[in-house]
């Protein structure tokens, strides 16, 4: 596996199967490079599976954790290699944003209304999408894929980048794999390192909401189970909802595909977990 830093050096593996991430990676971030692998690999010609790595600044509010967000640059390639990478891309800032970050962001990125309009991560986040949208157009730029691999943990960013390269019209096909959970039902997170074991007990809350909202036979019967559980657990609710799973706006049966979404803080860590319902 190679590593490099320039999108000058990554000509030979254009039109290939990519994997944004921050780093960090975890089984879930694997999950996505197997998938990758196998996608790439169901190719008569085999074609190169990209994992780039990079903390976006662009994605961070001024506050949040960008400089203590976690770093394991070494480990994270010895584990993209073992799940079948074939280059890490992992640019400085002045690659991607040769402009400066603060510059305006490139007037063709579209935000779509999915990262406008529902209401959830968009309204305690208000810059996030803007950077998402912004960093992934300009990787695709840089790495040039034919596919790309998202996780459904992050669900509204999932459905924005869809609508993004829908709307752009970019040739790359989205594919995305499902949540990958510790045995208790906690979801995968960079973050869940924040956590202090009781801070980790509690953070349970979240995947214990979403299960009580599938066996609820209405959107408010639903709701109301996720927020008491999500109270008994001490976890500072920023959302728990039941939305379509397509448009994350409200609904009022559950007779459309629906999406259970929760966010809230357990102490000083920001969590969200997503289920079908
Ligand atoms: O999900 C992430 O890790 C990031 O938001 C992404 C998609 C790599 C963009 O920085």
């Amino acid at each position: 596996m190679q590593i490099v830093w320039t999108a000058a050096d990554l000509e030979e593996f254009h039109g290939g199967v990519c994997v944004p991430t921050m780093g960090a990676l975890h089984e879930g971030h694997l999950s996505l490079i197997r998938r990758a692998r196998e996608e790439a690999d169901a190719h008569a010609a085999p074609l190169p599976v990209v994992v780039t790595i990079f903390v976006n600044p662009a994605q961070f509010a001024p506050g949040e954790d960008f400089a203590r967000y976690p770093r394991t640059f070494e480990a994270d390639c010895t584990r993209a290699e073992s799940c079948g990478a074939d280059v890490v891309f992992a640019p400085e800032v002045g690659e991607v944003y040769p402009q400066g970050v603060e510059a305006p962001i490139d007037p063709r990125v579209v935000i779509p209304e999915v990262a406008r309009q529902p209401g959830l991560e968009e309204k305690s986040r208000p810059q996030f999408f803007i950077g998402v949208c912004r960093v992934v157009h300009r990787l695709f730029e840089m790495v040039k894929p034919r596919a790309a691999v998202f996780g459904e943990k992050d669900y509204q960013q999932l459905l924005t980048i869809r609508a993004m390269v829908r709307e752009m019209a970019l040739p790359v096909e989205i594919l995305s794999e499902p949540t990958v959970r510790e045995e208790d039902g906690l979801a995968m997170s960079s973050r869940n390192v924040y956590l202090a074991p009781p801070q980790r007990k509690r953070a349970l809350a979240l995947s214990k909401a979403l299960k009580a909202a599938r066996s609820a036979s209405s959107v408010a019967e639903a709701e109301s189970a996720m927020r008491s559980i999500l109270l008994a657990n001490q976890v500072e609710i920023d959302y728990a909802v039941v939305r379509d799973a397509h448009t994350l706006m409200p609904i009022e049966s559950l007779a459309l595909p629906a999406r259970a979404l929760v966010a809230g803080r357990v102490g000083p860590v920001r969590l969200i977990d997503n289920m079908a319902v």
